[in-house]
């Protein structure tokens, strides 16, 4: 696992940006050949989406043939609900770059028939041949898309109830009122997003320190589902320092010494500017 500790959420998402842009250039997708994208929704992916958007509308990456999939969305909220996760999709990402509309892909969460609406998702993924790239963000309990503590980590997309800690910081979307969030979601599982090629998460603020602590640190768990990613051959954190501070110490150094060896940051806010 690779991780990159950045100053602040900006660098964070610069860096984590251009990441994601060079993956696409490098693997230059076709029509016949698309790049698959994996997509978290979030306060956490705003800024990477920004970045995305600027890269795209400079020319430096094209959205023409990549097909993207999300994590998950929300049972029983309407598409054009502004939480939705359908609309936070197109007001934050979509809308602003070159994507074509069938090549998104979102759960429906009012589809008649739910677990089919699931089982079809991942008929969907592995016919498009497997995600190149995931990107997730965590909850504060270390949950990864909505698969909460205690979720089977070789999981598939499924209907989930959301945790009390989960409505409880998802709240500031509805008006800071527990009762208006939905109390379930469908998500792709654990092992879905383990699937892919690639997956990246993006782990920022004080709020997160627990998670990032058990996530890369702690042994791997069920109640901590992000720390799955250890199993994973290819996975990258981006953190900001703020998210560090229950890290020990030593690990906070490795991470930090490895990627001043590497020139890491630097190199990937090299490949574009914006
Ligand atoms: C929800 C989403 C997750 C997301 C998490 C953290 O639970 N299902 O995919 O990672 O919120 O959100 P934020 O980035 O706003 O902290």
């Amino acid at each position: 696992m690779r991780v990159l500790i950045t100053k602040n959420y900006d660098e964070m998402s610069r860096a984590a940006a251009n990441y994601v842009a060079h993956r696409i250039n490098e693997f230059g997708p076709t029509a016949e050949r698309p790049f698959k994208l994996g997509c978290p929704t979030g306060s956490s992916p705003l800024g990477l989406y920004k970045h995305l958007i600027k890269l795209n509308k400079a020319g430096l990456v094209n959205f023409e043939n990549v097909v993207t999939f999300n994590m998950d969305e929300y049972v029983g909220l309407p598409v054009e609900h502004p939480e939705s996760y359908h609309s936070f999709m197109w007001t934050n990402f979509f809308n602003h770059i070159n994507i074509k509309k069938e090549n998104v892909h979102i759960l429906d969460g009012n589809a008649p028939d739910l677990i089919a609406e699931c089982e079809h998702y991942e008929q969907m993924i592995a016919e498009a041949g497997g995600i190149d790239l995931f990107m997730g963000g965590v909850g504060p309990d270390g949950h990864i898309a909505f698969n909460e503590p205690g979720s089977s980590l070789s999981s598939r997309t499924r209907i989930k109830t959301l945790t009390t800690n989960t409505i409880q910081a998802n709240c500031r979307f509805f008006d800071n009122d527990v009762n208006k969030v939905p109390k379930q979601a469908l998500t792709v599982g654990v092992g879905t997003v383990m699937d892919a090629r690639e997956v990246l998460i993006l782990c920022n603020g004080p709020h997160k320190a627990r998670a990032l602590h058990h996530m890369i640190e702690n042994g791997i768990s069920h109640m901590w589902t992000s720390s799955m990613l250890q199993m994973h051959a290819h996975g990258i954190v981006f953190c900001d320092e703020e998210a560090t501070v229950e890290l020990k110490i030593s690990t906070y150094e490795y991470f930090k010494d490895k990627q001043r060896i590497e020139g890491a940051i630097e190199e990937f806010l090299g490949y574009y500017n914006v």
